[in-house]
């Protein structure tokens, strides 16, 4: 749209990209970063560089309530917002050559060549250079963050001279001496608590100022040379915060000095403070004891088995294959569902923006992805996560002014605690309270496990559906429940009253939340009596009042042509269309004054389309196409979520065209830096919306009464596309062709599946093979 970079080389299984461009780094370092779901870093360089760089190593979990900077004070303002912690960088090896140091910004590099290796899970960076003496040397590195040991990481860094025979100078070490580039007072977060070097290893302490939380990074060394382990000496490096270990070695032109440095990052979260750097220690010492090649060996079989239920194959384009495999491989990188602690921040581990925390992304965005190509397990996470701060809610919702339990979820999160730093904007977005009601019913539908309900989830539907009951009043003027001062998915309209996406939401909710209490009921009546208990909920006189307000709630539209309005006062707006914009006045976010912004009648994301997504099966296709029709028009899509939802939308109206236009908005808009803003950091949480562009869009997939349901097309470009999906026990291929589709169940269990209509039931270790024909 803007200004597309197009270096990535295409490859189904690597990311390539190949010649150093200084210009590119920081996009790169974005691209290329690692992770593991307990750890990830950026994709800087191990030695020295001066150059543009972000540097940036983060630990899950580990935040900072940075303190709020607004203009003017109000009640209710967030005291903080949270930033997961740039922590202690463990990749750095220094090289320096009789007194030049290696520097990439410095001296002449050729045959530069950096390769994520998304089958295997590992970041590979290759290069000749020349220094200012002349000196030339070649140096390929290997790095990855430990799926199997997930607090491990470990390097391999193979140094070559080509011209000179002479001690190389080698300093591993640990800085802690970081800072976020986001800090609001520009002032560092850690404190160093203790640092410890010997001849081979060395370990530094931090503790983060505020929450208290420490961390303890280790590193231990051994050197190889041509292949051919050997002992050295070293003397340390010490200085606030930063620990290393500089070894002096002789290496003769042609001969591969190797440095090995596996690391360790322990957390306080994992681990009792007092016994840190005792745990760090020994973790150190049993991955370096397995070695180098086993460890990337594990990694590698840990890839496997991720890929074994989350691949996508696409036939016939390269790019869209890359693509696509680009998007679960950073997913996965991300989060692995194994701590219920931990959240999806919409950029990872890849970039500081959005402070690392949890957004409605999560829900609205990301369950889907993990529904189907994950254990349950990870998923029910997810929930827990809610759930655990279900209590928090309720508070947030007391600070308002809301009473009896009434739960509103935070837009923006670490601990459970609102952290957002902006009010009409994100703040009065509550909409996130029907996602996070939506994400239960998602888990629900789609595994069956009602159980989740009594156990965890209805308590936290009544917190949500008490706080809608006391979000809305009653209008005498239109003699409805109306709900005031909302923002919508939109954000390029704040402060709205009756924004239907919200309207709707809070109505589902209140519903769904009067089932759930039947269900529970029905199915556990012990539990029932203990939540009704707990929650003191005045089952007759509350319930009564949900279905009231569900009854008689607000939903703005437009009689006479069909649409649901997006607001109050929408079609007061001059209704001008984005293609009547002028190419100069994109990204609107950058171009216009917010105020013209705001009036303006342009949509940032999918609102009404969100809903219409969300609901799909309570409204006729006219009733989908007709808001389609009008919203997408105005739709500037200046939020990476935004074309997921459209690509869903045009796949079900049969818009076959407009749904793979929208695909390709987010399939490579990292890769090829779209939005011209991949330096800041990847966007994970719309990776999760391009991968339900493919399930839910291109193969059309849902999950009805229990059933999963297929109605696909292929797109022109490609010959043909599968996936694997966990369904309830079941793993099934789906393979769509032009004019077949191919579905087979590898499992013990049997499934009964649809497919454009027609019913099958695919027995353990089948396959079927249905006619492609898309029927609308
Ligand atoms: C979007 C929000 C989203 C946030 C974090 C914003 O630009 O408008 O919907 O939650 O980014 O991804």
């Amino acid at each position: 749209m803007w200004l597309m970079k197009n270096y990535i080389k295409t490859d189904e299984w690597n990311i390539i990209e190949e010649g150093f461009d200084p210009h590119l780094n920081k996009i790169s370092e974005s691209i290329f970063s690692l992770g593991n779901g307990r750890m990830g870093q950026r994709a800087n360089f191990e030695e020295t560089y001066t150059g543009e760089t972000l540097q940036g190593n983060y630990v899950a979990g580990v935040y900072y309530p940075d303190k709020t900077r607004v203009g003017w004070w109000k009640n209710g303002y967030p005291e903080y917002f949270a930033k997961v912690l740039n922590a202690a960088n463990w990749i750095g090896i220094d090289i320096i050559i009789e007194g030049e140091p290696l520097d990439l910004n410095t001296c002449i590099v050729t045959d530069f060549r950096r390769v994520l290796n998304m089958r295997a899970g590992y970041l590979e960076r290759s290069f000749t250079a020349e220094l200012a003496s002349g000196k030339k040397l070649k140096v390929n590195s290997l790095r990855f963050c430990s799926m199997a040991d997930d607090e491990a990481g470990a390097i391999r860094y193979n140094i070559t001279p080509l011209n000179f025979d002479s001690p190389i100078t080698v300093i591993p070490f640990i800085d802690g001496d970081v800072k976020n580039q986001d800090a609001n007072y520009d002032e560092k977060f850690w404190d160093e608590v203790q640092k410890s070097s010997f001849t081979d290893s060395a370990y530094l302490t931090l503790r983060t100022r505020k929450t208290g939380f420490e961390v303890c990074t280790g590193m231990k060394v051994t050197l190889s040379l041509d292949g051919a382990t050997i002992p050295f000496e070293s003397s340390s490096v010490e200085r606030d915060k930063f620990t290393g270990l500089e070894i002096k070695q002789l290496v003769n032109t042609n001969q591969t000095l190797s440095v090995y440095k596996y690391a360790a990052n322990l957390s306080s979260e994992n681990h009792p403070e007092g016994n840190l750097l005792d745990a760090c220690t020994k973790v150190v010492s049993y991955v370096t004891g397995k070695g180098f090649e086993k460890m990337l060996q594990e990694q590698a079989a840990a890839w496997a088995k991720k890929w074994e239920q989350g691949d996508i194959v696409i036939e016939g384009d390269p790019s869209a294959q890359q693509a696509i495999r680009f998007n679960i491989f950073q997913l996965n990188q991300t989060y692995t569902g194994e701590d219920s602690r931990l959240n999806i921040g919409p950029k990872g581990f890849t970039g500081e923006k959005y402070g690392g925390s949890t957004y409605w992304d999560t829900e609205a965005y990301c369950v889907p992805f993990y529904l189907a190509t994950a254990d349950p397990q990870v998923t029910r996470n997810l929930l827990i996560y809610r759930y655990n701060h279900l209590e928090k809610a309720i508070e947030n919702a007391v600070k308002l002014g809301f009473t009896n339990g009434a739960a509103l979820y935070p837009m923006v999160t670490m601990n459970g605690e609102e952290c957002h730093n902006e009010w009409e904007i994100t703040f009065e977005e509550i909409h996130r309270n029907g996602a996070i009601a939506f994400a239960i019913y998602n888990y629900i539908r789609y595994t069956g496990d009602e159980s989740y309900l009594q156990e965890y989830g209805l308590e936290v539907l009544i917190g949500i559906a008490r706080f809608w009951a006391q979000r809305v009043n009653w209008s005498a003027n239109l003699n409805k429940y109306v709900m005031l001062g909302v923002t919508g998915p939109n954000e390029y309209e704040n402060n709205v009253n009756n924004n239907w996406y919200t309207n709707t939401m809070a109505a589902w909710c209140l519903q769904y939340a009067t089932d759930a209490l039947e269900l529970v009921k029905r199915n556990s009546a012990g539990q029932y009596d203990a939540l009704i208990n707990k929650t003191k909920l005045d089952v007759a006189g509350e319930v009564e009042e949900w279905q009231k307000i569900v009854a008689n709630l607000y939903f703005p539209e437009d009689k006479d042509s069909g649409i649901y309005l997006q607001q109050d006062g929408y079609l007061d707006k001059e209704q001008v269309l984005v293609d009547d914009l002028r190419p100069e006045d994109r990204p609107l976010n950058q171009k216009w004054s917010w105020d013209r912004i705001l009036r303006s009648c342009f949509i940032k994301q999918a609102d009404v389309l969100q809903g219409l997504y969300f609901f799909e099966d309570q409204y006729d296709i006219e009733t989908i196409r007709r808001n389609f029709d009008y919203y997408e028009p105005r739709t500037v899509h200046e939020s990476s979520l935004s074309p997921c939802v459209h690509a869903i939308l045009a796949a079900r109206l049969g818009n076959l065209e407009k749904a793979y236009e929208f695909y390709l908005r987010t399939a490579r808009l990292d890769l090829d830096d779209y939005n011209n803003d991949t330096e800041d950091g990847c966007h994970i949480t719309s990776m999760a919306g391009t991968w339900m562009s493919v399930v839910e869009g291109f193969a059309g997939m849902r999950v009805q009464n229990g059933r999963l349901v297929f109605n696909p097309f292929l797109p022109g470009k490609w010959s043909s596309f599968s996936f694997k999906i966990g369904f309830r026990g079941v793993l099934l291929t789906v393979k769509v062709a032009k004019d077949k589709v191919y579905i087979s169940n590898e499992s013990a269990g049997s499934i009964d599946i649809s497919v454009h209509g027609q019913s099958y039931t695919l027995s353990s270790n089948s396959n079927i093979t249905a006619v492609n024909e898309l029927k609308q």
